[in-house]
């Protein structure tokens, strides 16, 4: 292929996957920003294989068919709920190719152009390059790891804190830089393979004090950390496509893990020396609550309730995506729009685990785009509203936030559900949410908890609603 088609080819995918980008940044276009995305991807690998250092095919053809049919059965198979998590694994992959495409180029220079013809040696520019993909690829990879292993209770999602922790994690960043300083003047082996080590070992250290509650953002951050790796080793391939997609995945992952720091009014620096949440979340998280009363109500009660109301705002989070609620959910929505009754839901910015989470199940199961609105926008029509429906939302309601300067989420912005005429509270039992921290709200006299699974509960409201 000619090198003009090539960086045309080259040009044409980088441009689809900045549509991607600018697509999924809503839902109306999200399914658009998936197509420009893979013919962005398509495009990109067809045309790499095309370029004149591709020599045989066999390998390469084998690669893709295995990954391949192991991404689509994983892809096909993977329930909503467990999404942070394959995220984590598929970023420890983008880590591990970076380390493996790193070692490969120090070890055979020639065969990636990065030799200097003078000296025989490599390019001091291509050792920086290389080495700092390597370490962030490194980081990313074992990082990652223990991230999925939190997420999937493969590892304690407590925090796993020593002292001197974050003063060890500096001294090993603080090695590293000059070990890349030692490894341009002298293109060691041994300072290469040592600088790898450690930018393992900080991968472990760095992710094991994070609790559970913070994990998507660490996440969002490690995906920063693979794009950033990517576009390093861009630079030693000379593929300026990587480097490219590389920072778009690097920026874009960077600023999502702002977006949901100022969602759970925190700052990124609280988040990365760790501490926050974990398994406290549970029944026994609500023992400070077991000496007060909740008032609680059955579907049939709730049914009534709903019926006559005359504005209702749904509240969907983690719960709803554990119980596959949303069908019944749009179902039930659409009994009380028939019978004239105004629906809306709330989408919190950090509602469920993942940032669009419920945007996305809603838009499954069809529930116009119209009716759902964000925190910021319906906030202030809880006072003028009959009925806050929440539905295996937690935190992101609790008063808590408002009224506790001692709570660790004081401060996040919660929805005002308490101003509403009457809050129905679909969850199983009285425990706490993900932050593991009581909510009063199940106590004030206008909530009536309705105890139970979400999908049974709203089928339960639906049958209730038909007799
Ligand atoms: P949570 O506070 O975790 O509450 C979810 C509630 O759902 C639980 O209290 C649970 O109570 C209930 N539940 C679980 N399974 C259920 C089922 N089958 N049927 C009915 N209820 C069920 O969730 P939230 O309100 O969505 O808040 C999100 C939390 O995640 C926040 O703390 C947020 O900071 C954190 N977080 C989110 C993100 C993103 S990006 N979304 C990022 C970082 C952190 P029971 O066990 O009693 O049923």
């Amino acid at each position: 292929m000619p090198i003009t088609v090539t960086l045309l080819s080259y040009l044409v995918s980088s441009v689809c996957c900045i549509m991607a980008l600018r697509g999924l940044s809503g839902p109306e276009t999200a399914r658009n920003g998936l197509l420009f995305g893979i013919v962005g991807m398509a495009l990109a690998i067809v045309t790499t294989l095309f370029l004149p250092g591709v020599h045989s095919y066999g390998l390469i053809i084998v690669g893709i068919a295995i990954g391949g049919s192991i991404g689509g059965v994983i892809a096909k198979k993977i329930e909503m709920t467990n999404l942070p998590q394959l995220v984590a694994a598929f970023h420890s992959l983008v880590g591990l190719a970076a380390v493996l495409i790193a070692g490969a180029a120090f070890r055979n220079p020639g065969a990636y152009n990065i030799l200097d013809s003078g000296t025989g040696l490599i390019h001091v520019g291509s050792l920086v390059e290389m080495s700092l993909g390597v370490a962030i690829g490194a980081v990313t990879f074992t990082g990652s790891i223990i991230a999925f292993g939190k997420l999937q209770g493969i590892i304690t999602g407590n925090p796993i804190v020593f002292k001197g922790q974050h003063m060890l994690n500096a001294a090993l960043g603080g090695v590293m830089v000059l070990l890349i300083v030692a490894l341009c003047l002298t293109q060691s082996a041994l300072l290469f393979w040592t600088i790898v080590a450690i930018a393992l070992s900080l991968g472990i250290l760095m992710i094991i004090p994070i609790g559970g509650a913070d994990m998507p953002v660490i996440v969002s951050m490690l995906n920063s950390y693979s794009g950033w790796a990517a576009a390093g080793i861009g630079f030693t391939l000379q593929n300026n496509l990587l480097i490219i997609v590389g920072a778009l995945v690097g920026s874009s992952g960077a600023i999502l893990s702002y977006i949901m720091c100022k969602g759970m009014n925190r700052s990124f620096f609280n988040v990365i020396l760790g501490g926050f949440g974990g398994e406290t979340a549970g029944p026994a998280a609500a023992g400070g609550q077991s000496d007060k009363q909740a008032k609680i109500g059955s579907a049939e009660d709730a049914a009534f309730i709903l019926k006559n109301a005359s504005s209702v705002i749904i509240i969907p989070g983690y719960g709803m995506a554990v119980a596959q609620a949303q069908h019944a959910l749009r179902e039930m929505a659409d009994h009380l729009k028939k019978e004239g009754v105004k629906v809306r839901y709330a989408i919190h910015p950090v509602a469920g685990r993942m940032p669009g989470h419920m945007n996305v199940l809603l838009a499954e199961a069809n529930v116009p785009y119209e009716d759902v609105l964000e925190l910021d926008e319906i906030n202030r029509d809880f006072s003028q509203t009959d009925v806050a429906f929440v539905i295996g939302a937690n935190d992101i309601t609790n008063p808590a936030a408002k009224k506790d300067p001692k709570s660790p989420i004081y401060g996040m912005p919660v929805f005002d559900v308490e101003s509403a005429g009457t809050v129905l509270f679909i969850k199983r039992s009285l425990a706490s949410g993900y932050a593991g921290i009581d909510n009063e709200l199940f106590f004030y006299p206008n909530t009536m908890m309705l105890l139970g699974d979400a999908k049974k509960m709203c089928e339960g409201i639906i049958k209730a609603f038909e007799h």
